[in-house]
């Protein structure tokens, strides 16, 4: 798998990855959320192919004080190879070259199954909860 920034012509694969991922919601724009990215550290949305298909994204960004990882996804195929764990580790060292000294992770509560895949990366409960308002609507 080959690392990359996000091209803007990725748009369409990358839409169908987060679908084909479970990570889309009807109150989230997915191309809204890509726009606001690409004005916002686009460098650090990053994504993973292989012989010219896209596998794998991860859209990260850091806010001065804590780094924070959103739309992490590999092809549901290509799960359980290693290729999420290659992918969070180009994200957390191009955090770390960038002074960031702590990486959040969201789960939404019903995705369980990714909480194992974050803890044999390191990521640890923080015993905090998430709160979020939302400023600008999608829909
Ligand atoms: C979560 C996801 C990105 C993991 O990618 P992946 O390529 O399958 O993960 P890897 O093969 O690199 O696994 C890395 C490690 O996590 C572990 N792991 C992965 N999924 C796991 C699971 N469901 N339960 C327990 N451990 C898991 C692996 O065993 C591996 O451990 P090891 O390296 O010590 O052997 C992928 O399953 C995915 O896209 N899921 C759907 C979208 C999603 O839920 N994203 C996260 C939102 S918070």
């Amino acid at each position: 798998m080959r690392l990359r920034a996000f091209d803007r012509s990725d748009t369409d694969a990358v839409v169908a990855l987060w679908e084909e991922c479970g990570l889309t919601r009807p109150w989230n724009d997915p191309r809204r959320d890509i726009e606001r990215k690409l004005a916002v550290q686009p460098e650090l949305f990053l994504v993973g192919e292989d012989e010219g298909e896209l596998i794998a994204s991860a859209m990260a960004g850091y806010d001065g004080h804590r780094g924070w990882v959103y739309y992490v996804a590999v092809a549901p195929d290509r799960q359980g190879s290693g290729l999420g764990r290659l992918l969070l580790a180009e994200v957390e060292a191009r955090l770390t070259a960038l002074g960031c000294p702590k990486v959040n992770i969201q789960i939404r509560s019903g995705n369980g199954k990714a909480a194992g895949f974050w803890s044999a990366l390191g990521y640890a409960d923080d015993s905090a909860s998430g709160m979020g308002k939302r400023l600008i609507a999608d829909a």
